[in-house]
């Protein structure tokens, strides 16, 4: 009969014996957390709310709780957290708690902070191990620590982030906690850490940023975990910054406001990190069914602290192993009522309601009030379709992002729009149309065609390649002085399409990702996101890119096992920051491309519509056919035609041209690009003579005196030193569509509505361009759509909306 008796069922059970035999200040320590209790209960409500949808009659037996994490299979999805001193709770410390793990077949990660050595741990331990490390201001202290984890033979390092702004320990600071004799880390030769409330400020780096995941890289060849995490944004720059996995945690308590609890934001991250790495979650985590419901909103595993802490000073070793059977009992049985045989058919479609977000300030009600309603995305319609039954990235923001401007366009109709990149369209006359089709028939016919042929070129199903393949062949060399074979070239529905077959036939695996400038068009975003398709940002500048960010963007990527496949970029006028780049940078981006082994995806739909000589495309500067060109007419014929091409003209071994190859899946998504727009597109190409620059004049000299207009009306409105009293700044494009003003303050959903509604002029958050995360002090102005005047008029009111954010900041 152990300490606790045969009464203690469950964790609280063991909790309470846990704090009859702990020192007060010392249960204080521990159970305080990092900080407040606020986020505990938080924490915990959140798994109250979770709904799990029971199924009956599943059969399969036992459920199998056994999971396969960074390469090494745990008995269940659980771990056991990183906690500070177990010798608080036993004198043999982690090496008990190390014994308990491996007889139940799960994971200890020890904390830097450990009462016992690394080496004494290993010994004890048979499953795996991790260390945890904080990074001290002192990186000699951190390396020394994962050397010596390293040569313990600990197999991942468990870096925790949201160290250096811990929550006060309200509790041990009232109760001026120090650590009693005989308790000092083990593994650490520095400071006096016998104040654990007052080391952390005193010995992490607070200056801490994402360059200390490549730095641990260089001194440790282990897998990097990022602990602290909590938002999707961090989550992929996380991923970004090479991480090898991702723990949701709070630190059991932070006390900024409103900091959400460790559950409700797992879907988000979960849905970020795509499956890319291993997303574990802690915080709150007390039954099987907690666990089952981490695993449903997307965690690979969980970590448990306190809890097994306690059992350990209930019980010693005995304690800490009953403690995590209970929980992994308590995970067969839950897997079994919701007829889970696998921990791998734990999904999205055991939620019977989601999970509700929490009010910030009312932790405590959430915890007695039933459950709240979901938020609508993931409620269940009565049909029984939810959105966790439909792809991921329809709940992702990039494939909304432009669904909240159309709304707020709608709602203000009166606010001059600086959001839209539609063309000038005063110059085309709806009779033009038929002049098109007129001239396109008349060219067939120049050309032998019979009239039934002409007849079936409009009325029939055309070649998947396209019918008017010639014409832009000859335009390309005429104008572009891009000479391809007629065979390399695909047209397209639009050059979303083009888009979408590049990625599709240049992906063909889980660890090949597509590299973006940042910001990027969310076209291409978008679509890798729909296609499954990780992206690696590499930073835009006004030339363009820095070459060495690229190479060093790749080599990352490589380190961690990915293939970068190809560079996406729009190199004249982008959308959306309206930067062009430099002659030079194309240069070496070829040369990169080549060195590197990289493809590049070129899209400039604006250069032929920007005035002045254009820089040479990328294709035209191509010689060792590495720029698959995506060709868009919507901007130099006319958008409601939906025609574009890929220019893909790279050898495939042992078949034709990757042009054949994306005629293959263009086959299975449009069949072909509807020959009647085919027609109009062409025979306006024939009325320019191949020269869309000449055809384009008055919509080219409407762009640039927009773009003139724009930047004159914000020199007037926000003149120097004005604007450097703000801290606003923007671009000069020389052609375009777009520019990039950088503001004082967040530029956000809730700052756009604000503009709107107080203010009448409506503009695109440059965030919505970060797939990544970044932007949130920008803003897209386009200014292709409005008239002079209303640029004029919008530009004053944007500078009134400035200078309100500004004194409101
Ligand atoms: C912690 N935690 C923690 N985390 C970490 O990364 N390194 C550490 O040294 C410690 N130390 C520590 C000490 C004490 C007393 C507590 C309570 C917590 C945080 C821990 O890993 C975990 O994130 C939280 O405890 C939340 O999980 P539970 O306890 O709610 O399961």
């Amino acid at each position: 009969m152990s300490a606790v008796g045969r009464t203690a069922l469950t964790l609280a059970d063991i909790a309470e014996a846990a704090r009859g035999r702990l020192d007060p200040a010392v249960w204080d320590f521990i159970a305080g957390g990092a900080g407040e209790e606020r986020t505990l209960r938080a924490n915990l409500a959140a798994f109250e709310q979770v709904r799990l949808r029971p199924r009956v009659l599943a059969g399969g037996g036992r459920p199998d709780t056994s999971t396969r994490i960074l390469g090494r299979t745990w008995a269940a999805p659980v771990a056991v957290a990183p906690v500070a001193y177990h010798t608080l709770a036993d004198p043999a410390g982690e090496t008990a708690t190390a014994e308990a793990a491996g007889a139940l077949g799960v994971p200890l990660v020890v904390s830097t902070f450990a009462g016992r050595t690394f080496e004494d741990v290993a010994a004890a331990a048979t499953a795996p191990l991790w260390a945890q490390v904080y990074c001290f201001r002192d990186r000699e202290e951190t390396r020394r620590l994962v050397e010596r984890a390293e040569r313990a033979g600990f197999e991942a390092l468990v870096l925790t982030v949201d160290a250096p702004h811990l929550g006060r320990r309200t509790r041990d600071l009232r109760n001026d906690f120090r650590l009693p004799p005989g308790i000092a880390p083990a593994n650490l030769a520095g400071a006096d850490y016998s104040s654990p409330s007052g080391h952390a400020a005193a010995e992490f780096d607070p200056a801490l940023d994402w360059s200390v995941v490549a730095w641990l890289r260089s001194i440790s060849r282990l897998p990097i975990l990022l602990k602290g995490i909590l938002s999707a944004d961090d989550a992929r720059r996380a991923v970004d910054a090479g991480a090898d996995g991702i723990v949701v945690s709070n630190h059991g308590g932070r006390q900024l406001d409103g900091a959400p609890a460790t559950l409700e934001v797992l879907a988000e991250v979960a849905e970020a990190v795509g499956g890319v790495c291993p997303v574990l979650l802690d915080g709150g985590v007390r039954r099987g069914v907690d666990v089952l419901a981490a695993l449903a909103l997307g965690a690979d595993a969980v970590l448990l602290g306190r809890p097994v802490v306690y059992g350990l000073a209930a019980e010693g070793r005995e304690g800490a192993e009953r403690v995590l059977r209970i929980v992994v009992d308590e995970l067969v049985d839950a897997m079994g009522l919701a007829g889970v045989g696998s921990v791998a058919e734990a999904g999205p479609a055991l939620l019977r309601t989601g999970v509700a977000p929490l009010p910030a300030a009312s932790e405590a009600a959430a915890a007695v009030e039933p459950a709240v309603a979901p938020p609508a995305r993931t409620a269940a319609a009565p049909g029984g379709l939810g959105m966790a039954d439909l792809h991921p990235s329809l709940s992702d923001p990039v494939l909304d992002t432009m669904n909240f401007l159309n709304d707020i366009t709608r709602r203000y109709p009166q606010a001059i729009s600086f959001a839209p990149g539609r063309p000038y369209d005063e110059h085309f006359e709806t009779e033009q149309i038929f002049d098109y089709l007129r001239r396109y028939l008349g060219h067939l016919e120049q050309r032998g065609f019979t009239p039934k042929q002409q007849r079936e070129a409009l009325f029939q199903y055309g070649p998947t390649r396209g019918q008017i393949r010639e014409l832009i062949a000859d335009w390309l060399r005429e104008e572009e002085d891009v000479d391809v074979p007629v065979d390399s070239i695909v047209v397209t529905v639009g050059c979303q399409e083009a888009m979408v077959l590049a990625l599709r036939a240049l992906i063909s695996g889980p660890e090949d990702v597509l590299l973006v400038a940042s910001p990027c068009y969310v076209g291409i975003t978008g679509a890798a996101r729909m296609l499954d398709i990780g992206l690696a940002g590499v930073a835009e500048r006004e030339d363009g890119f820095d070459p060495a960010e690229l190479e060093a963007v790749v080599r990352e990527q490589r380190a961690l096992g990915r293939r970068p496949r190809a560079f996406y970029v729009v190199p004249d006028h982008a959308n959306p920051s309206g930067n062009t780049m430099s002659l030079a940078n194309r240069h070496a981006l070829l040369e990169l491309a080549e060195r590197l082994d990289l493809l590049v995806l070129e899209d400039s739909p604006y250069r032929l519509v920007s005035p002045g000589k254009q820089l040479p495309t990328l294709k035209s500067l191509d010689r060792d056919r590495r720029v698959v060109q995506l060709g868009s007419f919507s901007k130099t014929l006319f958008p409601g035609a939906r025609v574009g091409y890929a220019i893909a003209d790279q050898p495939v071994a042992g078949a034709g041209l990757l042009a054949d190859e994306l005629t293959k899946l263009k086959s299975m998504i449009t069949v072909n690009t509807s020959p009647l727009s085919q027609a109009a597109a062409a025979g306006m190409l024939l009325a320019g003579e191949g020269r869309l620059a000449e055809i384009n004049t008055e919509a080219t000299a409407h762009y640039e005196g927009a773009m003139r207009v724009t930047l004159k009306a914000l020199d007037e409105h926000l003149p120097e030193p004005r604007r450097s009293v703000l801290g606003v700044r923007w671009n000069k494009p020389s052609g375009g569509f777009f520019l990039t003003l950088n503001v004082p303050f967040r530029a956000d959903n809730e700052a756009l509505t604000r503009s709107a509604e107080e203010f009448g002029v409506i503009w695109t958050p440059m965030s919505y361009f970060y797939p990544l995360g970044g932007g949130e002090h920008a803003i897209r102005l386009s200014t292709s759509y409005p008239t002079h005047a209303e640029l004029e008029e919008g530009v004053a009111r944007l500078a009134r909306f400035i200078e309100s954010e500004s004194r409101a900041g």
